[in-house]
């Protein structure tokens, strides 16, 4: 059976205080059963949060990890020190590290099998911009991402594998995907799935649609055959709107 799962990329917000201030209120919540919840905090913040989190359900990602072990890479974070503060999951891939740090589908390749080899989770995002949609390339562009960067490599460990489908059009704009957009992409990546992986692998892994994801359009989104969940930017900011989120799917 595959995973709900709902996560909240804080991308650059919050201070130490307000980080500490949203996780109280989000784990004042019950999380209903059988959802999985995860917020991806500012890197600097992960320890605190990490112990703040213990044994509340609530699990916390990084948003981004180095490929490299260790060494000279100034600014930059590895699997192993992540993992030495019980951080065991990361996004990777997000759109704005592929559009404002050079991340390529050739340079996730490295990232994605260093996380294999660390037994890091990751949930992996991609999406086509406006251009490509307009231009009918989104399918293809979506297919060359997960090919490069995932179907190519062999022995992934896909259990350690959560999608995140996010139109880059509909990343903060506040122009979400339409629930037949949504389900329509996620029914090709699923199908692309099947085809490079097996009937196991596809019916099992998890794929969230992200993109201007509110407590008003969730539930709908949610409510697609082929939608596992959501990763949430904006909306996760705030405990309320991101409990409603959670309490749709
Ligand atoms: P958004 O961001 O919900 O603010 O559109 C989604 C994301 O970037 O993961």
């Amino acid at each position: 059976m595959r995973q709900k799962i709902v996560a909240g990329n804080w991308k650059m917000n919050k201070d130490a205080a307000g980080s500490i201030d949203l996780v109280k209120e989000l784990t004042a919540n019950a999380f209903p059963s059988g959802v999985r919840v995860m917020i991806a905090p500012a890197t600097v913040f992960l320890d605190r949060i990490a112990q703040a989190t213990k044994g509340t359900g609530l699990e916390v990602a990084s948003q981004n990890m180095n490929a490299a072990d260790s060494g000279a890479y100034t600014g930059e974070v590895s699997a192993a020190m992540l993992q030495s503060i019980g951080i065991n999951a990361t996004l990777l891939g997000h759109s704005e590290r592929r559009a404002y740090y050079n991340e390529t589908n050739e340079s996730l390749v490295h990232k994605v099998k260093t996380a294999m080899e660390t037994n890091m989770e990751i949930v992996f995002c991609f999406g086509e911009e406006l251009a490509d949609r307009k231009t009918d390339n989104h399918f293809k562009i979506v297919e060359q991402q997960l090919e490069v960067a995932l179907f190519s490599q062999e022995g992934l460990d896909w259990s350690k594998i959560i999608l995140a489908y996010e139109p880059v059009w509909a990343i903060g704009t506040g122009e979400t995907a339409s629930p037949e957009q949504a389900q329509e992409m996620h029914a090709f990546i699923r199908s692309l799935i099947q085809k490079r992986c097996g009937d196991a692998v596809a019916e099992t892994t998890s794929i969230l649609y992200g993109g201007s994801v509110k407590p008003t359009n969730a539930e709908e989104l949610f409510s697609q055959a082929d939608v596992d969940g959501g990763l949430i930017g904006g909306a996760s900011l705030k405990a309320d709107d991101f409990m409603g989120i959670v309490n749709a799917i």
